[in-house]
């Protein structure tokens, strides 16, 4: 059992919540509160580094960088991967956004196709939809069962030997289902494709193994596992990465050029990062992942499920709520109010002190399947407590139509 009070302890925004000055957040797969070490961690590069890595023939600029590559070799350690398999992007959607032009633009030809899910999310779907468009593949999907549930057979009867490139998300972002990744790579391999997954809902909240997994892409975000915005990863396969281009061209990821436009590039993966970093938000990825495995990926697992259960369990009995996925392992809690348009529910919680996201989540196209355009989402962390699960079952308890126009039109 995790400690949540104390841990609550290291979070301002959890403390102002404890002291009654913030309500309750409940909207943690859009981004997490940050806990004080990773606040620091930034300060102190600003504070007592604050200068270019890789550059600096200085010892500041010495230990500033020894920090910065010590950190790709954290985040490889949190996955099991080497670090030349880390390239630091943008975020999440910047690691997406690689994959679909330096690796799919590059491979696919006309007829080729790219198998993925109806429940993706936006930043993985439209890289993808353009470099369907730009190659003449097209992409293809993995009918979802009911309620958008996956079903392996399903997967199995998709596949095919035009299919060059898997491309999934490891959780929903919509309905928090964990997909069998081992066993998808596994059946993806052996008609010849490559798997990608989009891991920002589940490396902040499940252990991640990309050599057991044998996946040859990852995508994740450091806002979503503690860490600062403004950094993503990409792991990708060394021997894949060798072979992609870079997208972005500059300094610091070339080894020379010459006037006429001869351009010799660095190893994998800093030919992938020209420019200056977000130095500040890979130290802060860093200190976030000291965070997550001083708690332990399995507890976060776990506590975050306790949760969704007492969520599920509060809201399963009552007549007007409508849930989407009472049987997802994670944080995930997706639901309608009958009769009440998700975004009055959201704006109704948040007059009575619950923040959570409402609409269609960035995942357009499962609305064809779940057959709503909008729903609520809490989700929910492990710094969450009962209490507040229990206050957000409560409110919900007595959720009307009229209390919601009231407090839209106020
Ligand atoms: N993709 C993030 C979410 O689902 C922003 O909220």
């Amino acid at each position: 059992m995790l400690d949540v009070a104390r841990i609550r302890q290291d979070f301002p925004l959890l403390r102002k919540a404890d002291r009654g000055e913030l309500g309750i957040y409940f909207d943690n797969a859009a981004t997490m509160f940050k806990p004080q070490a990773v606040i620091d961690a930034v300060m102190r590069y600003y504070t007592e580094g604050s200068v270019n890595i890789h550059r600096g023939e200085y010892d500041l600029s010495y230990s500033v960088s020894e920090a910065y590559d010590a950190a790709r070799v954290k985040v490889a350690h949190f996955i099991n991967a080497d670090s030349r398999e880390i390239i630091f992007t943008s975020g999440a959607t910047g690691s997406m956004n690689l994959v679909a032009m330096a690796y799919a633009e590059s491979v696919l030809k006309a007829g080729d196709v790219i198998l993925t899910l109806e429940s993706e999310h936006a930043s993985s779907i439209l890289p993808l939809m353009r470099a369907a468009k730009k190659t003449g593949a097209r992409i293809e999907y993995i009918p979802l069962a009911e309620g958008g549930r996956f079903e392996l057979d399903a997967y199995r009867q998709a596949l095919h030997d035009r299919v060059k490139l898997v491309a999934v998300a490891h959780v929903s972002n919509v309905l928090g289902y964990v997909l069998p990744i081992a066993k998808m790579t596994q059946l993806a391999h052996a008609v010849g494709a490559v798997m990608a997954v989009d891991g920002a809902q589940s490396v902040p909240h499940l252990a991640t193994d990309v050599k057991a997994w044998d996946i040859d892409f990852l995508s994740f975000s450091s806002h979503k596992m503690l860490g600062p915005t403004g950094v993503g990863i990409l792991y990708g396969k060394k021997a894949i990465l060798d072979r992609m281009d870079p997208v972005l061209l500059g300094g610091g990821s070339n080894a020379r050029f010459d006037r006429f436009g001869q351009l010799m590039l660095k190893e994998t993966p800093t030919k992938f990062e020209p420019g200056t970093p977000a130095i500040e938000g890979v130290l802060g990825l860093s200190a976030a992942i000291d965070y997550l495995q001083g708690i332990g990926m399995d507890n976060v697992f776990s506590a975050e499920h306790a949760l969704k259960e007492r969520l599920v369990n509060g809201l399963r009995s009552m007549e007007h709520i409508v849930l989407y996925n009472a049987d997802a392992p994670t944080g995930i809690v997706t639901f309608n109010v009958k009769g009440i348009p998700a975004q009055d529910v959201a704006f109704y919680l948040n007059a009575n002190g619950i923040m959570v996201r409402s609409g269609n989540h960035c995942a357009k196209v499962l609305v064809d399947v779940i057959h709503t355009p909008d729903t609520v989402r809490a989700s929910l962390a492990f710094y969450n407590t009962p209490a507040e699960v229990d206050r957000l079952i409560d409110v919900l308890r007595s959720v009307t139509l009229e209390a919601c126009i009231a407090v839209t039109i106020a």
